[in-house]
């Protein structure tokens, strides 16, 4: 027995002969929000869609709840599968939807009122059970979709970017309900999505896939704090982490002329001298008077600017290499305009330039 929820070892698949996942093991424990992240194509879809049951593994195992549900059907799983497309059945109405399942099931009418009942609580729905879905918006579509998962009793849900096909606002949402139903229903939940955001305000813990592999396995401070690849830097952090090429020296840091000392770096594995990229990111940079508590100053000239409301993004140059930073937005700032900048190396990420790795 372990207090694995889902149990991913050695997976393999291919399509024909194209290998999309190899060797992926994950073990995620009872009751975590998991979330799959990464760029379009990397095989997300493809991972979830093992676990549910539809597509057939070319080898490794897969457990539910200690069982082995490699060649279990879909249906006996105990897993609930929500879509980026809702697939809603348009003839019937949102409670002929949510009721479908359980009536091919055979579940006693009774129970069936009460589960779809308690879903549509849960979800705020009620008011909708009698419509069509041609007369839902896609937001309240998306939530039916979820009820349909929800009235099933399932271990553990599946979400397949099920919020991307609504606008902005919506999404905000939508995800925030998200959260809300899991802090209320514990149940496991793996949810793959190519948005960083999403990723960070709803993970336990964030795998970031590339290329059919998992690149980082963490929760959202650590990917955040401590990203283990260059890519994973890259893909989390927005206005994106700076990345400033140079060398790692005894002295410091070295690009063109300057100098970043790097007191206090935690060294994944020792000093380590050599090319590397230190990244930065944009929040980390204070200014004025806050830069002199820093142990790396600059004088710099303000270039561009692009106001976002609660603070300004500022672009510049530094050690000859474009680099940007946010100002708080009480902050009034022009073009031209000269001022200290100042930041920690400890609190960045060094990157070898060979391998990419954390050093
Ligand atoms: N049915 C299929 N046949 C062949 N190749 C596929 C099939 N489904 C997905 N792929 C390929 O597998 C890779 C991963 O796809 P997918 O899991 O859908 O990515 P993601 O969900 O991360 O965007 C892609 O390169 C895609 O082209
Ligand atoms: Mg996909």
């Amino acid at each position: 027995m372990t207090a694995n929820s889902v149990e991913i070892r050695g997976l393999d698949l291919a399509f024909g002969a194209v290998e999309v996942l190899k060797d992926l093991t994950l073990e995620i424990p009872e009751g975590e929000f998991l979330v799959l992240l990464g760029a379009s194509g990397c095989g997300k879809s493809t991972l979830l869609n093992c676990i549910a049951g539809l597509l057939d593994i070319t080898g490794g195992q897969i457990f539910i709840k200690d069982r082995n549900v490699t060649w279990a059907e879909p249906s006996q799983r105990g897993i609930g599968m929500v879509f980026q497309s809702y697939a809603l059945y348009p003839q019937m109405t949102v409670k002929g939807n949510l009721s479908f399942g359980l009536k091919n099931a055979r579940i006693p009418k009774a129970e069936i009122e009460e589960r779809v009942a308690r879903a549509a609580g849960i979800l705020q729905i009620e008011p909708l059970l009698d419509r069509k879905p041609a007369a839902l918006s896609g937001g309240q579509r998306q939530r039916v979709a979820i009820g349909r998962a929800l009235v099933r009793d399932v271990d553990v849900f599946l979400f397949d970017e099920p919020l991307s096909n609504l606008d902005a606002k919506l999404r905000a949402d939508l995800r925030v309900e998200i959260k809300r139903l899991h802090q209320k229903l514990r149940n496991t939940m793996i949810y793959v999505t190519h948005d960083q955001i999403e990723a960070m305000t709803l993970a336990d813990r964030i795998a970031i896939m590339r290329s059919g592999a998992i690149q980082q396995l963490g929760s959202p401070d650590e990917i955040y704090n401590r990203p283990r690849t260059k890519y994973v830097a890259e893909f989390i952090g927005s206005p994106a982490m700076n990345f400033l090429d140079g060398t790692v020296t005894e002295r410091g840091f070295i690009a063109a002329d300057t100098t970043i000392p790097l007191d206090g770096y935690g060294w994944a594995d020792g000093v380590r001298q050599g090319p590397a990229w230190l990244g930065i990111r944009p929040e980390h940079v204070v200014s004025g008077e806050l830069a002199a508590g820093k142990s790396f100053r600059q004088e710099i000239t303000v270039e561009l600017f692009e106001p976002m409301g609660a603070d300004t993004l500022v672009w510049t140059t530094l050690a000859g290499q474009p680099f940007h930073f946010n100002l708080d937005g009480q902050h009034k700032v022009a073009t031209g305009d000269r001022m200290t900048i100042g930041f920690d190396a400890a609190r960045g990420s060094l990157f070898g330039k060979d391998t990419e790795l954390r050093l």
